[in-house]
């Protein structure tokens, strides 16, 4: 069922197929998980609950292009399920929801997934279900993250200090938002 679609991707409804061994490696990866707040105790397919209701909205990441950017045949096209991305917290009075997302096939990262993946949900969020404010936050380091934001014309509004901890050290997180009508 496919709901939004992008260049090289199509988002479609998170449901309860995209539970997978695939999935389930992901969520206990370490590189994966460096910077996110899953991944510290292990999880099992059982533990894992389908989040998509009237207050966040799950999608399954799927893209058309192979490992090595060459676009597969077509019957293929868009088969490959390579990550996640969310729009949590829908507050319909305040009109504001806030974005996650995880490319779980480390094969795929750098190839510009995740910049067009953020495009379609913030534009679907802010344009489609009117809302007033997207916003997300991203742990100090985390380059890549904070680059796909910039990219999609968000704003860094604070540093939330010491709200993250990794192998003895803590840091801060990024708050960035972006409002209808940029
Ligand atoms: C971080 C993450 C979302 C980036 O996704 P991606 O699809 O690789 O990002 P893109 O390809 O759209 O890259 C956007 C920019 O960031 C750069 N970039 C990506 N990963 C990078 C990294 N690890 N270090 C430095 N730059 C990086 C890209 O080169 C690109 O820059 P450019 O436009 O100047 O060429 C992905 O690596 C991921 O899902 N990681 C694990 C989970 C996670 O951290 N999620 C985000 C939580 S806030």
């Amino acid at each position: 069922m496919t709901y939004l679609v992008g260049k090289d991707i199509k988002l479609v409804k998170f449901t309860d197929r995209f539970i997978t061994a695939k999935y389930i490696d992901w969520l206990n990866d370490q590189d994966v998980n460096r910077y996110l707040f899953t991944g510290r105790i292990p999880i099992s397919k059982e533990e894992i609950t389908n989040r998509n209701d009237g207050n966040n909205i799950m999608f399954a990441i799927m893209c058309k292009l192979s490992a090595d950017g060459d676009a597969l045949v077509e019957e293929e096209f868009y088969s490959e399920f390579i990550g996640t991305i969310s729009l949590n917290g829908i507050d319909w009075i305040i009109r504001k929801g806030e974005i996650g997302y995880m490319i779980g096939e480390k094969s795929h990262w750098g190839a510009g997934i995740a910049t067009e993946a953020v495009k379609l949900v913030s534009d679907y969020a802010l344009n489609r279900l009117n809302l007033h404010k997207v916003e997300a936050g991203v742990v100090e380091g985390n380059i890549g993250s904070i680059k796909v934001l910039e990219k999609n014309g968000f704003k860094e509004y604070t540093v939330i200090p010491d709200d993250y901890w990794f192998e003895g050290k803590y840091y801060g997180a990024h708050r960035f938002y972006k409002l209808q009508g940029w």
